[in-house]
C-alpha cells in the first residue's frame, strides 16, 4: 500500500529525490569538468542515502563535521573521510577506532602543541594519524594564514613523526557567503585556492610531504576559478539548497529539495494570519535572508503539492512550535482552512534540517518512496 504524504505527522522533514540528483549530478560534473576529485561534505545531509547520490560517479571520499557522522558513514561502509573541524587531544580515541576500522579518517590541525599531541598519541600506540593542515584564508575562523610562521611551526611538529602523517593542506573561504555577486564569489574562490597552493608550496619547500590541496564551499566550488595546484573540492549545502543560496547564485529556488510539511492549526482574521504547526524548533530561528533581495522571514510557505500560492507567503514571526504566516491578501485565507498541509521552504537548511532524524522523501510528487535516517548531534552512536 503506498504512503503518502497526507499520512506523515507533522512537522516532517521532506525531500525530493529527483531535485537531490539534479543537484548532485550538476556539482558532479561541474567539479570534474574542472578536472578536480569532489569531497562532498556530508555535515548538510548527514545521511547515507543522500550520500550515495553525492558520490556517484566519483571515487574521492567524503567530509564529516563531527565524529559522529565519521561513525555513522564508517558504519556504512565509506572508509576515506576528513574531519573538517580542529581535533583536540581529547577526541584522539574516537579517531583511533576508526583508523583500527580501516578507515582513512583524516584530521586536521591548526596548533603545533595539538599536532605534536597527534603525533605522540599515534607513536605511543603504533599507529599512524592523517593530518592536514587548516589554511585560514580569509573567513577568520579557524586556520593558519599561508604566509605565517604559524603554517611552518604546525608543520615541523609533524616533521618525521611516527605517529603522524602530513598529507595536505585545507581551506575553506566560508566569507563566500557574504559575497552579493558572482565576481565576488570568483575573487573568494581565487583567494582560497591561492592561500592554500601558496602554503602547500612553501611546506614543500621546507622539504616536508604536502600532496593534497583541498579547499571549498558550494559558492566558490560553484563560481571560483580553475586553479593549478588545488587537488580536491569540499561542498556540501549544494546537495539540497536553500533560500540563501538561491540569492547568491548558487542555486535557483526551483531547486531546493528539502521542505518542512507543517499543517495549518489557527486561522484568524484580525488581522489575516494562519498559524502552522511549524516553529522555531521546526524550522530554525535563521535569519541569514534578512536584508536580501528575498527576505523569506523564517521560511516561504508552499502548497502541499510544492506550488507556490498566488501570492508570497513566509513564515513571520516563530514561537517554540508555532509559525505564523501574514497573509497579504485576505481572500487567501480560504485556500488554507485548518488542518491543510503546506511546505515550508527553510532559509539554511543546515540547520533546519538538523532538528529532524530523518527524511520523508518523495519524487515531485506526494507520494512517499521512502524514510532516509539521519545522524545528528554529537554523542557516540547507539549500540
Ligand atoms: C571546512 C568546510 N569545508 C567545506 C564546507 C562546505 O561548504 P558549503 O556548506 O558551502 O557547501 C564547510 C561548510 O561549513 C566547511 O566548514
Amino acid at each position: 500500500m503506498s504512503m503518502h504524504l497526507r499520512d506523515v505527522a507533522t512537522p516532517a522533514l521532506v525531500l525530493d529525490r529527483d531535485l537531490l540528483a539534479r543537484n548532485t549530478a550538476r556539482m558532479t560534473d561541474h567539479v570534474a569538468a574542472r578536472g578536480l576529485r569532489l569531497r562532498p561534505h556530508m555535515k548538510t545531509a548527514k545521511s547515507i542515502d543522500v550520500a550515495r547520490y553525492a558520490l556517484a560517479g566519483n571515487f574521492g571520499g567524503i567530509t564529516v563535521s563531527t565524529l559522529t557522522e565519521a561513525e555513522y558513514f564508517a558504519g556504512h561502509g565509506i572508509t576515506d573521510m576528513l574531519y573538517a573541524v580542529s581535533i583536540v587531544p581529547d577526541k584522539l580515541d574516537r579517531v583511533a577506532a576508526l583508523l583500527r576500522r580501516g578507515v582513512t579518517a583524516t584530521v586536521i590541525v591548526d596548533s603545533p602543541g595539538v599536532a605534536a599531541a597527534i603525533a605522540a598519541y599515534g607513536a605511543a600506540r603504533g599507529m599512524i594519524f592523517p593530518v592536514m593542515i587548516e589554511i585560514d584564508v580569509g573567513e577568520a575562523r579557524g586556520g593558519v594564514h599561508p604566509e605565517s610562521k604559524a603554517l611552518m611551526d604546525v608543520g615541523e611538529a609533524l616533521r618525521g613523526a611516527d605517529g603522524a602523517r602530513l598529507c595536505g593542506v585545507m581551506a575553506h573561504a566560508g566569507q563566500s557567503y557574504a559575497a552579493r555577486s558572482i565576481a565576488g564569489v570568483a575573487a573568494i574562490g581565487a583567494d582560497e585556492a591561492r592561500g592554500a597552493v601558496l602554503a602547500a608550496h612553501r611546506l614543500r619547500g621546507a622539504g616536508l610531504e604536502c600532496p593534497e590541496v583541498s579547499v571549498g564551499s558550494t559558492p566558490t566550488a560553484l563560481h571560483g576559478p580553475v586553479c593549478d595546484g588545488v587537488t580536491e573540492i569540499r561542498c556540501g549545502v549544494y546537495m539540497f539548497g536553500d533560500l540563501f543560496q538561491a540569492q547568491i547564485a548558487s542555486c535557483a529556488i526551483e531547486d531546493l529539495a528539502v521542505s518542512v510539511l507543517a499543517t495549518v492549526i489557527g486561522h484568524r482574521r484580525d488581522p489575516n494570519r494562519i498559524v502552522i504547526d511549524a516553529g522555531a524548533l521546526a524550522l530554525s530561528k535563521d535569519r541569514s535572508t534578512a536584508g536580501m533581495p528575498l527576505d523569506a522571514g523564517f521560511g516561504l510557505v508552499l502548497h502541499e503539492t510544492g506550488e507556490a500560492p498566488r501570492a508570497l507567503l513566509r513564515v513571520d514571526r516563530v514561537f517554540q512550535e508555532h509559525g505564523v504566516v501574514e497573509m497579504p491578501d485576505p481572500d487567501l485565507l480560504a485556500a488554507f482552512p485548518i488542518g491543510t498541509r503546506v511546505r515550508v521552504l527553510p532559509n539554511h537548511v543546515c540547520m533546519t534540517a538538523a532538528m529532524y532524524d530523518r527524511y520523508h522523501v518523495v519524487a515531485g510528487g506526494d507520494v512517499l518512496l521512502d524514510t532516509w535516517d539521519r545522524c545528528n548531534g554529537w554523542g557516540t552512536p547507539a549500540g
